[in-house]
């Protein structure tokens, strides 16, 4: 049985995470980069708590879950989008194609997380 209090905030963090992935490109894109720096500060840090509950989830009760294990890796992978769409939207470069990737990918990983795609 998972704790609760993991899933709730693995769950709550990477919400909090699709919504700052959004504002933070938004201010970007209009050239608001001091705000849009503290927003990125954030979903880096809910970046840090999704990978620890998820890997202490992983570790604890799905060790033996090959689904886990590439759902975790496209959970990095997604994490890696949002910092190439925020990094190129503060230079002003191309960014929509990370940003889209970004949020195609972290919906694959959430339907993978409900076990809707299996
Ligand atoms: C973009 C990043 C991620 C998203 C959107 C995401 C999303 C989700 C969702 C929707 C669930 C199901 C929650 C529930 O059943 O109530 C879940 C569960 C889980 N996630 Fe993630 N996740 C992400 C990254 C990761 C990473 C990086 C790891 C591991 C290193 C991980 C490991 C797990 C594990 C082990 C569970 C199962 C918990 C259980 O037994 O119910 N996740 N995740």
């Amino acid at each position: 049985m998972v704790s609760n209090a993991f899933l709730e905030a693995h769950v709550g963090s990477w919400e909090v995470a699709f919504i700052l992935l959004i504002v933070g490109y938004i201010l970007f894109r209009i050239g608001k980069e001091k705000v849009g720096n503290i927003v990125h500060m954030f979903l880096r840090v809910m970046m840090v708590i999704v990978v620890v509950t998820g890997a202490w989830m992983l570790f604890k009760f799905h060790a033996g879950d090959v689904l886990y294990y590439v759902k975790g890796v496209l959970g990095l992978v997604v994490f890696g989008l949002m910092e190439m769409a925020l990094g190129r939207a503060r230079r002003q470069e191309a960014s929509t194609g990370f940003f889209v990737g970004a949020l195609a990918l972290m919906v694959v990983v959430i339907l993978i997380g409900y076990r809707v795609i299996m």
